[in-house]
C-alpha cells in the first residue's frame, strides 16, 4: 500500500531512525562525488499554494540528483485555480506522476489528495505541520549533538506549524522538548492532545521563555506570523515581547547551546541579528540538510 508523509504521526521511531541513517549517508556519499541515480525514470510532482525557496528547491535538487524529475506547478496554472475538485485532480496526476510534495495553507487538502491519490503526497508545508521541516532538523541535531536522546530542546515564539511537527516528533522520539509561546499563541490543545502530549512528562507547554531555555542544548524559534498570518504581525509585537532569542536570552541556555531556525528569518523580531549571523550557526546546515532528508523521504516513498 502507497504510503503519505502528512504529519510526523504518520511516523514511528523506526521510520524517522531509517530516514535519519539514511539521509547522513547520502550526504556522506554526496560529499565523495556519489550520485545515487535511485529514482531514475521518476516523477515528482510539486504543488506549492504558498511561497518556498528552501522547501522548493530542496526537493527538485533532491530529485535531480538521484536521476528523477521534478515538475513545479504553481496552482494558479493549474485547473484547480478553476475549481477542478482535489480528488479529480488527484486521480489525474496519479496517472502521471510517482509522488507528489504539496504546500498548501488548510492540511485538509494535502488530506483530501493523500486519500484520492494512488501516489505517495508529502505534505511540504501547511498552516497546521512542517513535518519534512523537523525531519532535516533533528537530523542537524543529530550532527550537532551527537544524537537526539537527552538533548534538551526548547522552541520559544509561536505555536505554529513548525511548532506542532516538533511536539509530533517529540511525541514519537521521547525528545525533552519545552515550548514556549506567549499566552494566547501557544500550540493548541487538539494538537497536543492528537499528539499525546497531554500525559508526556518530556514535553512540557510554558509560557517562560527564560525558564524554558535554561540548560537547553538547541533553542529553536520561527517567525511570529508565518505565511498567510501576515497581517496580524503588528497586533502581536506586543504579545511575543521577552521571546525574541538574543544573547540574553541565550545566557540562560548551555554554553554549547545550538539555535535553529527553520527560515526564513525576520532578524530584530523572533531573532537577533548578531545570533543570527554568528559563526559557526546551524541555521545554514539545517538549509543543506533538507536536500538530503529529501531524498531519504523521496526514495522511501517512491520504492517503498
Ligand atoms: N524552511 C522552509 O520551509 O523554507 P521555505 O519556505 O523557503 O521552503
Ligand atoms: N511558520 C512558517 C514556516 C516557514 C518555513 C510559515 O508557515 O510561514
Amino acid at each position: 500500500m502507497k504510503k503519505d508523509l502528512l504529519s510526523l504521526l504518520d511516523l514511528e521511531k523506526n521510520d524517522f531512525d531509517h530516514l535519519f541513517t539514511r539521509a547522513l549517508q547520502l550526504k556522506k556519499r554526496y560529499a565523495r562525488g556519489i550520485f545515487d541515480k535511485i529514482l531514475t525514470g521518476k516523477t515528482l510532482g510539486l504543488i506549492f499554494d504558498k511561497k518556498s525557496t528552501r522547501t522548493r528547491i530542496a526537493f527538485e535538487t533532491a530529485m535531480i540528483q538521484l536521476g528523477g524529475h521534478p515538475i513545479y506547478m504553481s496552482t494558479q496554472d493549474t485547473q484547480i485555480s478553476r475549481n477542478e475538485p482535489a480528488k479529480d485532480t488527484a486521480r489525474v496526476l496519479s496517472r502521471y506522476i510517482d509522488c507528489l510534495a504539496m504546500r498548501t495553507f488548510d492540511h485538509s487538502l494535502v488530506k483530501e489528495f493523500a486519500r484520492a491519490s494512488a501516489i505517495p503526497v508529502i505534505n511540504a508545508l501547511t498552516d497546521s505541520f512542517h513535518p519534512c521541516q523537523i525531519l532535516s532538523d533533528i537530523m542537524t541535531v543529530i550532527e550537532h549533538k551527537d544524537g537526539y536522546k537527552d538533548v534538551k530542546i526548547a522552541w520559544v515564539g509561536d505555536g505554529n506549524n513548525v511548532a506542532n511537527s516538533w511536539v509530533n516528533a517529540a511525541s514519537v522520539l521521547g525528545l525533552n522538548l519545552v515550548v514556549a509561546c506567549p499566552e494566547g499563541h501557544m500550540v493548541k490543545p487538539d494538537i497536543i492532545r492528537a499528539a499525546g502530549a497531554d500525559t508526556m512528562d518530556h514535553i512540557i507547554f510554558t509560557s517562560d521563555p527564560v525558564g524554558a531555555v535554561k540548560d537547553a542544548d538547541v533553542v529553536y524559534t520561527d517567525v511570529w506570523a508565518s505565511m498567510g498570518d501576515e497581517e496580524e504581525l503588528a497586533g502581536r509585537l506586543a504579545a511575543f515581547e521577552g521571546f525574541q532569542v538574543n544573547k540574553d536570552l541565550l545566557s540562560h541556555a548551555r554554553p554549547d547551546v545550538l539555535v535553529m531556525h527553520c527560515l526564513p528569518a525576520h532578524r530584530g523580531e523572533e531573532i537577533a541579528e548578531d545570533v543570527l549571523e554568528a559563526a559557526g550557526a546551524a541555521f545554514w546546515d539545517q538549509a543543506e540538510n533538507k536536500r538530503h532528508m529529501h531524498k531519504a523521504i523521496l526514495e522511501t516513498l517512491i520504492l517503498g
